[in-house]
């Protein structure tokens, strides 16, 4: 048996910050309202040159540079995301481009704000069936791109940002010890965010005839998707548990997705726990959907709140509706790295890009060699 162990961990957000303050000049809101009814004072904001893409890489290359791993022994990407820039190629993919991880499988995970907890249950059960040795699961959104920056219900919501960790298998008993994942599709109305524009086809017969041009923005029902989330984070941290067989009293820290600190302050009342036993930033970032836990998780190992031996629950909820949760053992202490360790492990990601370059370059050069002469099939010759 192999156990998945967190041995590396990154964040990026945006520098661009957006307070409530500023989003009150663009809809009718304040910052007193937003503040009492979510814990939000500000969010990051991507640039225009950045994408979902772009975010995780740098999340990812800073895990990597924790777990001290080279690229080229990166096994599997996981990107958990609902914004990725394309359907294909898949965001993973990109990523796997930009960190010239050679020998990767790359994958996009579509769970909604629960999409980082599911993607961790993936790469951790490739790990403990020997199928993988290693794995880079990265949580990271752009939902300032699909938010109808003029509904005040929404908007006030989201931020953008990027948190990937890097999980590595041991024969060490510890790491994920055991995660729960439910989803309730009857919910999906609820929290929806649609990814087509359907083209006409131009096929005669009704069937072919789609109408379904709706805006690729984020719908939701606030008030149902609230009671939603304060029922199932009690229950998915009570059956993480039961499966893991640890007591609550054993847990170090909860890191529930950000969305809203009353949420929170919900389940905590109904677990019977101090609001202090949950990591929560949301304050800082908003609601940035996948990314949200692992953001969360590095910030809390920058603050110290998380030693080794500790036993922490990550908890996601989100449309679909999904939910789930993950039990861990925080028990790896990676050595710190260096600004300037970082910044020249970075030199790799610039060649990587490079050989990118090249490689394309030869895909276009073996092409137009390929290419028959005008007008002359292959197989005329
Ligand atoms: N500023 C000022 N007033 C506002 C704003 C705003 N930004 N947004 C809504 N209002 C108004 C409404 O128009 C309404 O006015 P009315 O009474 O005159 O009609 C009033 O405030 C109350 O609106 P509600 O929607 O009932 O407000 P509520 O107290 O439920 O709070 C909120 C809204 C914050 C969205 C809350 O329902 C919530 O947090 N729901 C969960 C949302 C969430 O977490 N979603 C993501 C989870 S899953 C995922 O991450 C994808």
């Amino acid at each position: 048996m192999r156990y998945a162990h967190i041995v590396g961990w990154g964040r990026y957000l945006p520098e661009r910050v957006v307070t409530n303050d500023e989003l009150s000049h663009l809809v009718d809101t304040t910052d007193e309202w937003i503040h009492q009814r979510t814990g939000i004072r500000s969010r990051h904001i991507a640039a225009p040159h950045e994408t979902t893409a772009t975010l995780a890489f740098e999340a990812a290359a800073r895990a990597l540079a924790v777990a001290d791993l080279h690229p080229s022994q990166v096994e599997l990407i996981i990107v958990a995301t609902s914004t990725p820039g394309h359907m294909f190629p898949s965001t993973a993919c990109l990523v796997q481009d930009y960190l010239g991880a050679g020998r990767a499988g790359a994958f996009d995970l579509s769970a909604a704000c629960s999409g980082f907890v599911y993607a961790l249950q993936m790469a951790s059960q490739s790990i403990a069936t020997g199928a993988v040795r290693n794995a880079v699961v990265i949580g990271a959104e752009t939902m300032s791109r699909v938010i109808d920056w003029s509904d005040r219900g929404t908007c006030v919501l989201f931020g953008d940002g990027a948190g990937a960790v890097v999980l590595k298998g041991s024969s060490v008993p510890g790491g994920v010890l055991s995660t729960t994942l439910r989803s309730d599709g009857s919910g999906g109305d609820l929290l929806s965010l649609p990814a087509l524009y359907h083209n006409p086809v131009p096929i005669a017969g009704a069937e072919f005839a789609h109408n379904g041009h709706h805006k690729n923005i984020v719908d939701m029902d606030g008030r149902q998707v609230y009671r939603f989330a304060t029922n199932v984070i009690a229950s998915s941290i009570q059956d993480v548990l039961k499966m893991g067989e640890m007591a609550l009293e054993d847990v170090a820290l909860i890191i529930p997705h950000q969305a809203n600190v009353r949420i929170i302050e919900t389940a905590a009342k109904k677990l019977k726990l101090p609001l202090e036993k949950f990591y929560l930033n949301v304050e800082r970032t908003g609601n940035t959907s996948a990314a949200s836990i692992p953001i969360a998780l590095c910030e809390a190992v920058e603050e110290g709140r998380l030693k080794p031996d500790d036993n922490v629950i990550f908890v996601g909820f989100g449309g679909g509706l999904t939910w789930g949760a993950s039990l861990l053992k925080w028990d790896v202490t990676p050595p710190q790295v260096s600004f300037i360790d970082h910044e020249w492990k970075r030199v790799r990601y610039v060649m990587a890009r490079g050989r990118s370059r090249l490689r394309r370059l030869q895909r276009r050069v073996e092409a137009a060699v390929a290419r028959p002469p005008n007008g002359h099939k292959p197989d005329e010759s």
